[in-house]
């Protein structure tokens, strides 16, 4: 996925774009650049191959460029290797136009065509210089300025982008457009931004316009101007937003990865979205838009999601169903578009997403809307594309998550799955409130006992000695348990690189038991009381095929004799395990991660947001 950077301002615009480029690196990248531009001058482009520092030696950090406006890329191979001449920006050979892009071109070769035709000469394979040899040849054609020759590139181009662009006869300005890709604009006391993620603009300001798909515009020194499709000029209408993200929070800190600090922060972030809204023994979710009447009137909720947010889902669907007495459906927001199952008019479908620009989420979201049913996003990000399409809104508070796989974002998105079965349950009379509040004050303790299995870190460390050497590993569980195994066994492989899969435990028999022999590693997570029995039968049938079990469950459960390791969490309503239990696996998957060489944050082939390259 490839990061966006521009400015406009009285500084020097190289080392703004660097800087703003270096807090997009998580976002993976294996090329990067800058044009830096002083008044009517040429631009001075600069490109570099690997990593940024590259480009900021070769650029001594940016004070080779002399100028104060420019614009910053990194770029992640789509269209063609890794190398100077694919990366980004992009100019015509006159500098007329030049610019940078994330995402996708999807008829890039047809356009490509006509440009050839025109006499355009392409050096990469890019979609980018494509797109931006577009946006020249409209302006020389018709004589437009930016705004139309954007607006007319966007309604050829097809695919999702967002765009930075500087043009030959407007110097101090950047010009932006944006469809399917995220964008954001800012304002600061020494100029203005715009960026593909807010980490970029902390360090300069926290006063944020986002860009809604086919707008575009233009940042100057003081100003930021909005345009739609038309070419009409909307910035009156634009709500300017304010990011309470601290500045430090996109910063490692004294951590050597952000998936350590992200693990860590766990106990501040579940907390923070507890607080939000529980308020002394009730759940208030009156800023969502929500209200009582309409949670109390739902007859079934359908859950859409993608990735680790799919299982926090997941938990939600099994508390729903058992606290409320109505259906929950939980879908692959990415499978949702190949299905076609009638739904009922009096539901509620909710959106969970850390990031709220992933595309199959937000896709759902919308044939939700389009078939008439209301709409809940569940997200950590505010402003971002999926919250500005819901009807309503509950935001987890975990600030700004910067490693590629997510922990802390999951963790609180577990809260609200669980104050939103519990608020539904209020209301439809189906849990008494004396039930309630034991239920919250359980729900309160969650945080101290994270940080509880946290401090205890080093027994999973010392495990993870053992697991670098596994070239398969198996975890396993019943009901709850089971949407935690799903979650354990993703954060495992993606960032460990060693194959792993999670078996609702009742199924070993069906099959996988196959698998299981002397050298594969069984984590088998088990905290419900009832089913306490059947894990350990489970476990018994792992150490008969001679596979080595580690038992995670809680304290009042003995496991010495039914598993070679034991992690305990703290004792919980098994209904609020997940919170727990998930916390040695995370600790599993980095320390394994650390422990094979592997750099936690970002997993191979894998980017933070998929809405982009
Ligand atoms: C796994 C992970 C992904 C995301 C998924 C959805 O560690 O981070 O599976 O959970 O890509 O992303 P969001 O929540 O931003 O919609």
């Amino acid at each position: 996925m490839c990061g966006i950077v521009g400015y406009v301002g009285n500084e020097e615009a190289a080392p703004i774009l660097l800087h703003g480029l270096s807090k997009l690196e998580y976002r993976g990248y294996d090329s990067a650049g800058i044009a830096v531009r002083k008044k009517e001058l040429d631009p001075q482009i600069v490109k570099a191959e690997g990593k940024l520092i590259n480009l900021i030696n070769k650029t001594n950090d940016g004070k080779l460029l002399i100028g104060n406006s420019g614009i910053g890329h990194t770029r992640w191979a789509t269209h063609g290797v890794a190398n100077e001449i694919n990366a980004h920006p992009h100019a015509s050979d006159d500098f007329n136009i030049i610019g940078v892009h994330n995402g996708i071109i999807e008829n890039y070769k047809e356009l490509k065509e006509k440009l050839l035709g025109h006499g355009y000469k392409f050096y990469s394979e890019t979609d980018t210089e494509v797109l931006i040899k577009l946006i020249d040849y409209y302006c020389k054609k018709y004589k437009l300025g930016p705004i139309d020759a954007i607006n007319k590139t966007m309604v050829r181009a097809r695919g999702s982008y967002a765009v930075a662009i500087m043009c030959k006869n407007y110097p101090d300005q950047v010009w932006f457009a944006k469809k399917g890709s995220p964008l954001i604009v800012a304002k600061g006391e020494n100029g203005c931004f715009l960026a593909s993620d807010v980490p970029a603009i902390l360090k300069y300001t926290n006063e944020v316009y986002y860009v809604n798909d086919l707008e575009c515009g233009v940042i100057t020194k003081n100003d930021v101007k909005f345009y739609d499709l038309n070419g009409d000029d909307i910035t009156a209408k634009k709500e300017l937003k304010i990011i309470n993200w601290k500045t430090d929070a996109a910063d490692k800190g004294r951590y050597p990865y952000f998936m350590a600090k992200e693990i860590d922060e766990q106990p501040q972030a579940v907390k923070e979205t507890i607080d939000a809204y529980v308020k002394e023994c009730s759940i208030d979710f009156e800023s969502s838009g929500i209200t009582n009447d309409y949670l109390k009137s739902l007859d079934v909720i359908y859950i859409y999601a993608c990735g680790s947010a799919y299982h926090a889902g997941m938990v939600g669907q099994y508390l729903i169903e058992n606290l409320t007495g109505i259906n929950a459906r939980i879908e692959l927001a990415s499978e949702f578009k190949y299905r076609n199952y009638r739904m009922r008019p009096n539901a509620l479908a909710i959106f969970i997403s850390q990031s709220g620009e992933t595309k199959d989420t937000h896709e759902a979201l919308l044939k939700c809307k389009s078939m008439g049913i209301k709409t809940l996003a569940i997200c950590n990000v505010k402003g971002s594309t999926i919250t500005r399409d819901a009807d309503f809104n509950i935001y987890t508070y975990a600030g700004p998550e910067i490693a590629v796989a997510t922990t802390k974002a999951y963790s609180c998105q577990l809260i609200i799955m669980y104050l939103l079965a519990i608020k539904i349950a209020y209301l439809k009379g189906t849990v008494d409130y004396e039930t309630i509040k034991g239920y919250l004050a359980s729900i309160r303790t969650i945080p101290d006992k994270i940080r509880a299995i946290i401090d205890k870190k080093e027994i999973v460390q010392h495990l993870a000695t053992r697991f670098i050497v596994k070239h398969d590993v198996f975890f396993i569980g019943r009901g709850i348990d089971y949407t935690v195994c799903m979650e354990g066994s993703l954060k495992f492989k993606e960032i460990t690189y060693i194959h792993s899969e999670a078996y609702a435990a009742g199924e070993l028999k069906h099959g996988p038991i196959s698998l299981i022999e002397e050298g594969v590693a069984v984590v088998a997570v088990a905290t419900q009381p009832d089913l306490i029995e059947k894990s350990i039968s489970n476990m018994t049938e792992v150490k008969a095929r001679k596979g080595s079990v580690v038992a995670v469950t809680t304290e009042n459960n003995d496991m010495e004799n039914n598993s070679k390791h034991q992690i305990y969490v703290p004792n919980i309503n098994y209904l609020f395990s997940p919170s727990l239990t998930i916390i040695p696996l995370q600790l599993l998957s980095y320390y394994t991660s650390i422990d094979k060489g592997i750099n936690p944050d970002k997993p191979k082939n894998l980017a933070k947001s998929v809405t982009v390259e």
